[in-house]
């Protein structure tokens, strides 16, 4: 291909990412495949892991499949599992998301003089924009401090923050604020929002459309807050930001450039409530997020 030719092609994926078409030289349809499960390794996890097992399972909205347990997954919601937890390989990961690749736009599309007040009043009191807002009592906008420097994002909210409007209150959420502390910090230090700010119905996985709908007001947030580092919580937030349909852990605990910031995927809190073995391996993320970030774990 003549250099002209290429520059022109390049330019042109480059766009139609920015236009949110996505990658369509990957097969987006092509799921990861499970890995061979990792040891269970939460040695020099900290307590959120000790205490949340202890704790009784709940009707997370993230689920594994549990094969040893008919009755627990018979009641599973119809949320997508996380996959296991795999090996790391030792060579360099080969996923390439699309999203972070330098964009036409990069700077460009940045709303200029932006506010999270802004985005809210966008968003209005009355969203109508997808079908979720059928089913929903409260928009979950998100939560936290608007200068933080780390941002987590989840998937959607469930029945409790449905109900009371905030993000990760449930027992998920206890979880991930149990985590937030193990770091040095405060849930107030950072902020958390979801890819739709809707309940799906019966918990279900937020839908394609519903999502281009809802994440552009995701991407003003993070763009507004300006954080250091941005960490997916489960598949859909990972897959949304880094616009792939690769599975989490083909990424999982690597470090992605993201519009400025880091961003990093782990396990969604929910999926940990089902499979504590897989705390281990959200500890290590969360320790290279506080490296980045320069934080000190919380003393026992
Ligand atoms: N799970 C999510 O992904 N988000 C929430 O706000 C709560 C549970």
């Amino acid at each position: 291909m003549s250099s002209p030719t290429r520059s022109k092609s390049e330019a042109w994926l480059r766009y139609s990412d920015d236009l949110g078409l996505g990658p369509f030289y990957l097969d987006r349809a092509s799921q990861s495949t499970p890995e061979v499960a990792a040891p269970p390794d939460s040695t020099d996890a900290p307590s959120f892991a000790e205490r949340s097992e202890r704790a009784p399972e709940e009707s997370s909205r993230v689920s594994a499949p549990d094969h040893s347990s008919p009755a627990l997954s018979a009641a599973a919601p119809r949320r997508a599992p996380e996959p296991p937890p795999v090996n790391k390989p030792t060579a360099p990961p080969t996923f390439i998301p699309a999203a972070p690749a330098p964009s036409l736009f990069e700077s460009a599309d940045r709303i200029e003089g932006d506010t999270l007040d802004r985005i809210r009043v966008d968003i209005g009191p009355n969203c109508t924009r997808c079908k979720l807002h059928k089913a929903r009592t409260n928009i979950v906008f998100g939560v936290g401090n608007p200068k933080a420097q780390l941002v987590f994002v989840g998937e959607g909210p469930g029945r409790d923050e449905d109900e009371q409007g905030e993000p990760f209150v449930g027992r998920a959420g206890k979880l991930l604020t149990q985590m937030i502390e193990a770091m040095g910090l405060r849930r107030q230090d950072v902020y958390i929002c979801n890819v739709v700010k809707c309940r799906p119905p019966e918990n279900r996985l937020p839908e394609k459309d519903e999502i281009a709908t809802c994440s552009p007001y995701l991407f003003r947030q993070i763009d507004v807050i300006k954080p250091k580092v941005v960490c997916c919580l489960g598949t859909c937030a990972a897959q949304t930001l880094l616009n792939t349909n690769q599975g989490i852990s083909r990424y999982r605990g690597e470090f992605f450039d993201y519009r400025g910031a880091k961003l990093i995927a782990t396990y969604h809190p929910a999926y940990l409530l089902r499979n504590p073995n897989a705390k281990g391996d959200v500890w290590k993320d969360l320790q290279k997020v506080m490296t980045l970030l320069g934080l000190q774990p919380k003393r026992r």
